[in-house]
């Protein structure tokens, strides 16, 4: 059976799905996006990644088509279509369809289009050994914090991961850690957990926010801070985290083990914290 999407008030099968050529995501790559996972079919923290998707609409000045009520009942119809219990939710909306001109097209209605897959989440064996990360100069503009679907720097800083069969690249702007081509990244020096700021050099993640929460509610101590690359290269562990990597530990940085070459304590009691809420919690409605 064929894939059901949601576009523009219509759910509809995949390969019915047209965008017209004129549309300013494809022109322009103008718009935003928005992942949200699903847990026994309740989509995790619906209000926050909405408000994070609104956040994005207003700073790019796209008028938000639905309110979260809306939001909420096409979501739950999508799951709904799909047949697995877990699946990462896909929402895609363009400044819509205008002849090409930089300047905001007016009277135009944006493009929403949604599609819900199957949640993939790490492998037993990438969680047990870690995995491989490499460092790259943070080339992308200054307002990190905006999902925008023009991803190109985050598709070439990634690729350079891959294509030396590492699975991340964590980006450094003047020295500093931002975060990772398509996650955030965490470290624990001496004990604590060392995590970037909310500011415009990075995405606020989702499981950013989980997982300083779950460190404060386990007294786990914890320095938000700008954090200069010498100290991140010699921290105890590494990690990275999103909502379908959940937390996962590096253990091999740009060809150095990081720490002892396996996942660390602290990533071992995160992760099995992590692991204990999504059971106990995300599996349930949240909101
Ligand atoms: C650049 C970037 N940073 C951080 C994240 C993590 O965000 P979340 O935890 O909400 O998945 C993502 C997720 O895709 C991302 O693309």
């Amino acid at each position: 059976m064929s894939q059901i999407v949601y576009l523009n008030g219509k759910f509809l099968p995949i390969e019915e799905a047209h965008v017209p050529v004129l549309d300013r995501g494809f022109i322009f790559g103008d718009g935003i996006y928005e992942l949200i996972p699903v847990y026994s079919r309740f989509p995790f923290r619906l209000r926050e990644h909405l408000k994070r998707m609104g956040n994005s609409l207003a700073a790019i000045r796209i008028e938000n088509p639905y309110t979260d009520d809306e939001w909420e009942n096409l979501l739950r119809e999508l799951i709904e279509k799909h047949p697995a219990e877990d699946q990462s939710l896909y929402i895609h909306i363009t400044r819509g369809v205008a002849p090409r001109d930089h300047a905001f097209p007016k009277g135009v209605k944006p493009t929403v289009f949604m599609m819900s897959n199957a949640l993939l989440t790490p492998p037993a064996l990438q969680v047990k050994q870690g995995v491989m990360a490499i460092s790259a100069n943070d080339i992308r503009w200054d307002s990190c914090d905006i999902k925008a679907i023009s991803l190109l720097p985050n598709i070439l800083l990634r690729q350079m991961a891959l294509d030396e069969d590492a699975i991340e690249t964590v980006l450094f702007r003047d020295g500093i850690l931002t975060e990772g081509a398509a996650s955030n990244i965490f470290a624990v020096e001496d004990g604590v957990i060392l995590a970037p700021p909310k500011d415009h050099h990075m995405l606020p993640g989702i499981t950013y926010d989980i997982v300083l929460e779950l460190a404060e509610a386990n007294h786990m101590p914890i320095e938000i801070g700008k954090f200069a690359e010498s100290r991140i290269r010699a921290a105890d562990e590494l990690w990275i985290t999103s909502s379908t990597k959940e937390v996962l530990a590096i253990t091999t940085f740009d060809g150095k083990s990081v720490g002892d070459g396996k996942p660390g304590p602290i990533f071992e009691e995160m992760y099995q914290l992590y692991q204990d809420y999504k059971d106990l919690v995300m599996r349930h409605r949240t909101d």
